[in-house]
């Protein structure tokens, strides 16, 4: 970590508080606005009430869509092996935790290849009539409940059954599978905290699911299926099968990246729609023709990964600042996301805008998101029975997660409007 010097005085609009990230989305993007228009890449304080080191003097603010897609597709420059988030995460949990989310290079496209030949458009095509199925299921008990809340009831249903479905993992492992995740990406939330400091909720998500992925992995060897866990077990890197251990933090990895980002942007996307009934009559009025742009823009409207971390890995220069090796330089998606120059009338919710490239699942390069066929299918099914047989639904203010990592919902209140009725 570098030093503090005259060319790095912190930036007078700081986005690294609590009191920043404790406030709404769009509240943020007035300061996130002032950086992206004039101070493209700001140099602000190490984010508060986070795990640091005491050298750690503070890190890049990169807000502009064009410098997060120009960071993102320079991994020779910003590296992610050193860490993906705001803090410091001590490095045998972020390599539990991250798995070749947080890999550079050779290594990270061995490890990536293996698994994402199961998350191809053809083979999401294959799984589309299944997601269909889950949606109806979500939407039928969704209808017999009549009220309740809409994140456990809905939204989590879907990314969690049906990862762990081509997974092949148990039923018996799924609820603890997807809350040790929730643990991980909600470490700085109060209430998911509990009393417990924030590295020690997120060493429980992490361990906790790492138990769960040793067993799987010695649940498929001694019974291999017909799907994508018992594929990898058998599958060979330069001769050599995975271990258990690198199974299990694959494991880890995919209910972290895959439970999280989905239900977020189902919630936030379902409630999109009520507060703007132009669009949801615009969209219902074509809705095969219209539900692959809705998705993309409700994928930009809720951003559900906020920031990614990368390092400089030498000298460079970005956006007219100069950064040093191994200065900390933070991608704000969010803010991308709401980038004027790209998208007109940001704050729009506006479902027929030509999809202009959000970059809710990164902003390109190696790193981009190996879901992104399979999150936007579960979103279209499930708004297509959401919106399709739920008319008169309603939802309370969102509950949203603390933190500057995930812009995550905890609750919202769902109100069918007719209990019994399909
Ligand atoms: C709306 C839903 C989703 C969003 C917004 C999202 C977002 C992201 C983002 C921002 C990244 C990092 C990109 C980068 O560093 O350049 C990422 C990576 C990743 N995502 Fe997703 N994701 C979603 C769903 C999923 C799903 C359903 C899965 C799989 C079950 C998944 C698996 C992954 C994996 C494995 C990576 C790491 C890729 C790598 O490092 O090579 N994601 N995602």
């Amino acid at each position: 970590m570098s030093t503090q010097s005259a060319d790095r005085e912190y930036d007078s609009v700081d986005v690294s508080s609590l009191q920043f990230w404790a406030m709404g989305p769009q509240e943020r993007d007035v300061r996130l606005a002032e950086l992206r228009r004039n101070r493209p890449v700001s140099w602000q304080p190490p984010a508060e009430g986070g795990m640091m080191a005491p050298e750690n003097d503070g890190y890049w603010a990169v807000t502009s869509h064009e410098l997060i897609k120009h960071v993102s597709t320079h991994p020779e420059l910003f590296c992610s092996g050193e860490g993906i988030q705001m803090e410091e995460i001590p490095q045998d949990i972020l390599e539990a935790a991250s798995g070749f989310l947080a890999m550079d290079g050779e290594k990270h496209m061995t490890m990536r290849k293996l698994v994402s030949t199961a998350f191809t458009p053809k083979q999401i095509k294959k799984l589309d009539e299944s997601i269909r199925e889950r949606a109806v299921g979500i939407v039928d008990r969704l209808l017999d409940l009549g009220e309740g809340d809409f994140v456990q009831n809905v939204s989590k249903q879907m990314p969690m059954n049906t990862f762990y479905e081509i997974a092949g993992l148990p039923e018996q492992y799924r609820d603890q599978a997807a809350h040790n995740a929730d643990e991980m990406a909600g470490w700085n939330d109060p209430d998911v905290a509990a009393g417990r400091e924030p590295a020690q909720v997120l060493a429980d998500g992490t361990i906790g699911n790492l138990t769960i992925g040793y067993e799987f992995a010695e649940l498929t060897r001694s019974c291999p299926r017909d799907d994508v866990w018992s594929n990898m077990i058998d599958a060979e890197i330069d001769g050599k099968s995975l271990t258990d251990e690198e199974l299990a933090t694959m494991f880890v990895l995919l209910s972290f990246a895959g439970n999280d980002t989905t239900r977020t942007s189902i919630s936030l996307g379902t409630k999109a729609f009520l507060e703007n009934p132009d669009q949801l009559a615009y969209l219902l009025e074509d809705f095969d023709g219209r539900i692959a742009n809705a998705v993309e823009e409700v994928l930009r409207w809720v951003s559900p990964i906020m920031t990614f971390r990368r390092t400089a890995t030498q000298d460079t220069e970005l956006g007219g600042r100069q950064i040093r090796k191994g200065d900390w330089v933070v991608m704000f998606y969010a803010s991308g996301n709401r980038d004027e120059t790209v998208f007109a009338d940001p704050w729009t919710f506006d479902i027929s805008r030509k999809p202009q490239g959000h970059v809710a699942f990164g902003g390109g390069g190696p790193h981009f998101c190996i879901g992104s066929f399979l999150a936007k299918s579960m979103l279209r099914h499930m708004f297509d029975q959401i919106f399709h047989r739920v008319p008169d639904l309603s939802l309370t203010e969102p509950e949203l997660l603390v933190g500057n990592f995930a812009g995550a919902v905890k609750r919202m209140h769902a109100a069918t409007g007719c209990p019994v009725a399909h």
